[in-house]
């Protein structure tokens, strides 16, 4: 039987595709991003698989799982409209800015969302907080600037922990950063983005979600 948590993850995860089946234009590409979530998305997205021209997808993963729905994937390079992207969360504050990067395709996320139209993020109510960072804050970064990285990120007030044994899907590492304390997640997101050697950050501030979903014991909520 389904956990309850993952219970809340697959009502999140239909009523996102109640939206998008709701707001999609026939013969246009949505963009799907990754994790547990979005695997029960992906799942319901099945039903419109004739409708969809096409799914920009954020990870290898996500991509198998389209493709084994039947679910054709595009080059992001071959696009230049992503109406919709439906992704997860490992945090969401109340502006709908977010943590993401829990299953190490924060990069590839990150990309798609800048180009999408409209972000929406779908998450089971544990992964709301007052303040983000609790979640320690994944960064990518190349495998040569790891302890140059981590050496920076101290002096920022982050405490960084090596993924060890994770490569993402561009070939590169992840650090995880305990402890920062952020009041002013935009700016940590430019600074850690500043460091030369990081690829990105999970910190989802200056493009957060246009759109939450969220699954909680009471029901779905949706927060603009
Ligand atoms: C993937 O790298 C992440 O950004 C996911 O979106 C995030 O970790 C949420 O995953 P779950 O839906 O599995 O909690």
């Amino acid at each position: 039987m389904a956990s309850a948590q993952d219970q809340l993850k697959q009502q999140a995860a239909q009523a996102a595709f109640d939206y998008v089946k709701t707001h999609f234009k026939p013969g246009s590409v949505i963009g799907v991003g990754t994790g547990s979530t979005v695997n029960f998305f992906i799942d319901a997205l099945a039903e419109l698989k004739h409708d969809i021209e096409a799914a920009v997808s954020s990870s290898e993963a996500s991509t198998e799982r389209l493709k084994a729905q039947g679910i054709r994937v595009v080059d992001l390079n071959t696009v230049t409209e992503v109406p919709i992207y439906v992704d997860g969360a490992d945090e969401i504050d109340a502006h709908l800015r977010m943590v993401k990067g829990g299953g190490a395709a924060l990069t590839r996320e990150k990309i798609i969302a800048a180009v999408a139209q409209t972000f929406v993020c779908i998450v089971d109510t544990s992964k709301q907080v007052g303040r983000l960072g609790r979640f320690p804050i994944p960064v990518e970064v190349i495998p040569m600037a790891r302890s140059y990285v981590a050496r920076e990120i101290v002096k920022l007030g982050g405490d960084p922990v090596w993924r060890e044994g994770v490569v993402t899907d561009n070939g590169n590492w992840i650090l995880d950063v305990h402890n920062f304390d952020i009041l002013d997640p935009i700016h940590l997101e430019q600074q850690l983005n500043n460091i030369v050697g990081v690829v990105t950050n999970g910190l989802f501030a200056q493009r957060g979600a246009d759109l939450a979903i969220v699954a909680s014991a009471n029901g779905v909520e949706t927060v603009k």
